[in-house]
């Protein structure tokens, strides 16, 4: 989940590598590190641990000859500690003329490292990845062939990596490769780009190739050659990237992730746009020719995190509406487990960065045993989107922030298109009712805009409950996965113990945790729902009142109820029961995002956590 960036031209280096990682440190930022070559002075390299901000600082200290060829790593720190000598690059040979940075864990490192102490060779740190640096240094000492040497030793390495190397004796190339971790291409005129994701040169060119599993890529300023592992050059898929670079910029906002959940009226209505008509009905094109999907039987979602929520959210529309049954897995727990999968199984892989390699491995998993794929994706190119049988993208633009918002929204929204889309192919629905639940989802985002506008009550509120040592959430059916998701917001950005429970279950365990002003906020259903969980989430908010409870409810406009015995309301349009999630969520984000800020936290880069998790 490192950040990577390479560039190749006449610009000057280190501002682009610099800009590069500032957009990728959402990857990680346990430290970061660049290298250079000029042609006088030769490689130079500098690297600290810590964020972005403690590379430039050392590199006001210590500058380097800036120059027109080099790399940069933002670290995610997996094997040895975050520290200076961890940081990449990691420098290879006995003359230290080889750098490189690498994104992914390598599995047979130790092998390989005991091979390389037996010749001699001294290592600086305790990573996996210097192995790979003095294997490449090593192998071209003997060949003088520097993409050979780093195409023989990328062949012997096992696991999941994107390297990026260049050499003094070679300085106007870049190799790449990459293996089950991610990589894209940057073409411009008369310079070329290497990213971990097209953020980290879409400041400079929009123009962009997504690099295939197990390919290696040699990148000069005015040619891109891609090859397989095995030297057979392969064709350039090349796309254009959708968004600008200042959709990746704060644009006055305090964080990432205020604009993010500010941004989710735009995410939730481009998610609709051309897929939803104004009369409420649907027709997805991304089905079109995907006929498999008429005979399945059974759908499975696969997801990790905030999507995971977002998949068991779409569980009840697909159940609902196109009367398909569907379980949600967690995608790390799917994989090892014998689950039964087959040819009239639809797998929903649901992932922002389309990347994630729990989700990965499970959607591989998956369609080894015959299911059909599909990816509901933000990032185009992505891995995920490459190897499904059909996309749907979320077009919520690039989310930075770590914690994910708009995404998560974004997600829902078309699981539920996926879920209509289906309804309609199946007739598992009268037309009217499709249409009409159609009709709601077209008021999302102006709907979303109205819950926003509560965000300073919630910030008061997150202001006031800033000590807090534990907050829950209770809420059921859709309510059930944003209780989870607002658990999760708090846990990661403000790192207090929160646990978001099914009002139901409550009687069953939870309800021995409520204490005196122990803070419970309740996802309350809308009291017009058709199955009416109103009245039992009334109750359950009594029981807890009656134990001392705090109780914060997030429920419909006009819920004379709720508002008798919660201590406050933040209140959403009424909508469909299923579509509230979309709009009950946001005050749970505002709260965790606006709590974090008040201790002081760093809300866009909460501690320990990377936005893509590119390692098993
Ligand atoms: C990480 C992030 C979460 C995200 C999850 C899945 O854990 O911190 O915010 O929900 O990965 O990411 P994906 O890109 O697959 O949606």
């Amino acid at each position: 989940m490192c950040g990577i960036v390479g560039y190749v031209g006449p610009k000057s280096t280190l501002d682009v590598l610099l800009g590069g990682l500032k957009r990728l440190e959402y990857r990680g930022y346990d430290s970061a590190g660049v290298s250079v070559i000029d042609a006088k002075v030769g490689l130079q390299t500098r690297k600290r641990a810590g964020k972005l901000g403690a590379l430039i600082e050392e590199l006001e200290q210590n500058p380097l000859q800036d120059a027109h060829i080099g790399i940069g790593h933002t670290r995610w720190a997996t094997h040895g500690a975050p520290n200076d000598v961890n940081a990449h690059p990691h420098l290879g040979g006995d003359h230290h003329k080889l750098s490189l940075i690498h994104n992914g864990i390598i599995e047979n490192f130790s092998e390989l490292k005991a091979e390389l102490l037996n010749q001699g060779v001294q290592f600086s740190s305790e990573t996996d990845s210097e192995v790979a640096a003095h294997l490449i240094a090593r192998e071209f000492e003997k060949t003088k062939d520097l993409t050979s040497a780093f195409r023989n030793v990328v062949n012997r390495l096992e696991g999941a990596f994107t390297l990026l190397c260049i050499h003094e004796d070679q300085p106007d190339l870049i190799l790449a490769a990459r293996r089950n971790s991610p990589l894209v291409i940057g073409l411009g005129e008369g310079e070329n780009f290497l990213g971990s994701d097209v953020a980290a040169f879409v400041a400079h060119t929009k123009r962009a190739v997504s690099v295939g599993q197990d390919e290696i890529v040699e990148l000069r300023k005015d040619s891109v050659k891609v090859t397989n592992f095995a030297g057979t050059e392969v064709a350039l898929s090349e796309f254009t990237v959708d968004w600008d670079a200042s959709a990746a910029s704060k644009g006055g906002w305090p964080s990432f992730m205020a604009k993010e959940i500010a941004d989710q009226p735009q995410a939730v209505g481009d998610t609709l746009m051309g897929r939803l008509r104004s009369d409420g009905s649907v027709k997805l094109k991304e089905f079109a020719g995907f006929d498999a999907i008429s005979q399945i039987d059974r759908i499975i979602i696969i997801a990790c995190g905030t999507a995971a929520y977002a998949g068991e959210v779409t569980k009840y529309a697909l159940e609902k509406w196109a009367k398909i049954p569907t379980s949600v897995e967690l995608a790390h727990e799917f994989r090892y487990r014998d689950p039964i999968v087959n040819e009239k199984t639809l797998v929903i892989a649901i992932s922002q960065s389309g990347e994630t390699m729990d989700t990965l491995m499970a959607t591989r998993y998956a369609k080894e045993k015959g299911a059909k794929v599909l990816a509901i994706c933000n990032t185009q190119g992505a891995t995920l989107a490459r190897e499904s049988d059909a996309v749907l993208y979320t077009h919520a633009g690039p989310e930075v922030a770590v914690a994910s918002t708009k995404a998560f929204t974004a997600q829902i929204t078309a699981g539920q298109l996926v879920a209509l889309s289906l309804a309609w192919l199946r007739s598992a629905m009268p037309a009217q009712q499709l249409k009409d639940v159609g009709q709601e989802l077209l008021k999302l985002p102006r709907q979303i805009e109205q819950v926003l506008q509560q965000g300073k009550k919630v910030k008061e509120l997150a202001i006031e409950l800033k000590d807090a040592k534990s907050v829950l959430f209770l809420g059921r059916n859709v309510g059930f996965p944003i209780a989870m998701e607002g658990a999760l917001k708090l846990k990661e950005l403000a790192y207090i113990h929160a646990e978001g429970f099914a009002a139901g279950e409550l009687k069953h365990g939870p309800i021995a945790l409520i204490e005196q002003g122990q803070p419970v906020i309740v996802v309350v259903p809308s009291p017009k729902g058709e199955d009416s969980l109103h009245s039992k989430v009334v109750s359950n908010i009594q029981e807890i009142k009656a134990r001392g409870a705090r109780v914060i409810a997030v429920a419909e406009e006009g819920d004379a109820e709720v508002t008798k015995y919660a201590d406050q309301v933040f209140f959403i349009p009424a909508t469909h029961p299923y579509l509230a999630a979309q709009l009950s969520v946001v005050p749970l984000q505002i709260f965790a995002s606006e709590l974090a800020s008040a201790k002081g936290l760093d809300v866009d880069q909460p501690r320990n956590l990377a936005k893509s998790v590119t390692v098993e």
